[in-house]
């Protein structure tokens, strides 16, 4: 869950579900004249729709407080509240997806396993958690399902040519773009509240890796509120310009509660908005 700020006596909360769709949308709208739209394309928008998909058995009932008796942020400290739950409901979220698709389940994985260990050792953040032993389990047991359904993909006419490395750590690194680009549009309120967080994506979007096309090197991109509602993405990946993204999210009264009953009555009572904002070349 995000907990942002939204006036003096409300918390905006998006669902990190809904959160998740917001990278799905994006991926679906990623393609023009300078960037390649994701191949194969229904699996990667899933992949990215569904990345954080797990979540779903938290937020149903989001019981958990953080230690001053707000709601608990994703940034608080996912596995420091929920433990093992927070590593578990990750690999459900993978088996769930695989069902459906085998190569988006694979990069939902490959995401998944990559907040733990610093993206396989290519970003500083978030940073390597595999010291922890009931990360070091995750990630032992989700990298033999990587490798089961690598053998799958192999086998399969319609995936096997998106398994090459290169190809699949492209499609890694898009999936760590949609995710960082739906944090920075979800994770705030207003869009230009840039003073609202210290983690979590600035600007520069980590500085990510963002690739191209197949044989290009990567660039970086870039997102600049420009007021409330607006931002400036340079370059420009979209095949929309602007691209208008919307979420569903909740208000619930800014303080600290009691107990987790108390802040679940406000949480499902509470009063639901649809955000929208705006993203343009320029
Ligand atoms: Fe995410």
């Amino acid at each position: 869950m995000m907990v942002n700020p939204y006036d003096d006596s409300r918390l905006l909360l998006a669902l990190q579900v809904d959160h998740s769709r917001v990278a799905g949308f994006l991926a679906a709208h990623w393609g023009n004249a300078m960037f390649s739209e994701p191949k194969p394309f229904s699996s990667v928008v899933l992949a990215a729709q569904e990345h954080d998909n797990g979540w779903a058995e938290w937020e149903i009932k989001p019981s958990t407080l953080n230690d001053k008796g707000y709601p608990l942020d994703y940034h608080d400290g996912s596995i420091k509240y929920l433990g093992k739950f927070r590593l578990d409901f990750y690999k459900d979220g993978v088996n769930q997806i695989v069902q459906r698709d085998p190569y988006a389940g694979l990069l939902v994985l490959m995401h998944g396993v990559g907040l733990m260990n610093g993206g396989y050792g290519r970003f500083t953040y978030p940073p390597d958690r595999t010291a922890n032993p009931l990360v070091k389990e995750y990630v032992d047991h989700q990298e033999k399902l990587r490798e089961r359904l690598l053998a799958d993909l192999r086998g399969s006419e319609e995936f096997r040519e998106f398994i090459t490395a290169e190809k699949l750590w492209a499609n890694y690194e898009l999936m760590t773009i949609f995710d960082q680009m739906a944090q920075f549009i979800c994770n705030r309120y207003p869009l230009n509240n840039n003073g609202a967080r210290q983690s979590g994506p600035h600007s520069d979007l980590n500085n990510v890796p963002v690739p191209v096309g197949q044989g290009q090197d990567p660039v970086r991109v870039t997102i600049d509120p420009t007021d409330e509602k607006n931002a400036t993405v340079r370059p420009y990946p979209f095949d929309l310009d602007p691209l208008v993204v919307s979420f569903p999210a909740r208000l619930v009264p800014k303080r600290s509660y009691a107990n987790p009953e108390d802040f679940l009555k406000e949480f499902y009572r509470a009063e639901r908005i649809t955000v929208s904002h705006s993203l343009h070349a320029s």
